[in-house]
C-alpha cells in the first residue's frame, strides 16, 4: 500500500531535482507502510537513517545548483534546509530515547517536508533553474 503517488504536481519542472524528490516520496511510503504493519523501531531507525542521508545529499545538489546559477534567494532556501536537517537530527535522538510517538512525528515531518519545502520552496527556485536551462 502507497500513501502518495508521484504526479505532475509535485513536479518542480527540473528532471534531476524530481528524481531525488522522487526517492523522497518512496521514502514516505516505505515509513507508512511500517507504521501501518505495526514494525519495530528498528524499521523506523533505517527508514530515519534514509531520510537521514537523502538529505545530506539532495540539500548539498541543490544549494550547489544555487551557487553555479547564482540564485538570488539561496539565503532563504538554505535556512529552511538548515532547519530540516535539525528536525531530521531530533527524530534520531527521539528514537534514541525509545519515544513511541516518533513513528507518526516522522510521518508529519516528511509529509510537511513535500507540501511546505518542495511545493513552495523548491517550487520557488525553479523558475531561477528552468530560465538557465537546468535538467
Ligand atoms: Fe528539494
Ligand atoms: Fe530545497
Amino acid at each position: 500500500m502507497s500513501l502518495i503517488h508521484w504526479d505532475d504536481n509535485l513536479s518542480i519542472g527540473v528532471k534531476s531535482v524530481d528524481e531525488q524528490h522522487k526517492r523522497l516520496v518512496e521514502i514516505i511510503n516505505k515509513l507508512n507502510d511500517a507504521l501501518v504493519q505495526g514494525q519495530a523501531n528498528d524499521v523506523l531507525g533505517e527508514v530515519l537513517s534514509d531520510v537521514a542521508d537523502y538529505t545530506v545529499m539532495h540539500f548539498a545538489y541543490e544549494e550547489s545548483l544555487f551557487e553555479k546559477y547564482n540564485y538570488p534567494d539561496k539565503d532563504k532556501h538554505i535556512q529552511s534546509h538548515k532547519d530540516l536537517i535539525a528536525s531530521v537530527q531530533n527524530l534520531q535522538e527521539k528514537l534514541q530515547q525509545d519515544d513511541f510517538m516518533v513513528g507518526v512525528e516522522t510521518m508529519t515531518f516528511l509529509k510537511e517536508w513535500l507540501t511546505g519545502h518542495i511545493l513552495k520552496v523548491d517550487k520557488a527556485f525553479s523558475a531561477h533553474m528552468i530560465e538557465h536551462g537546468v535538467e
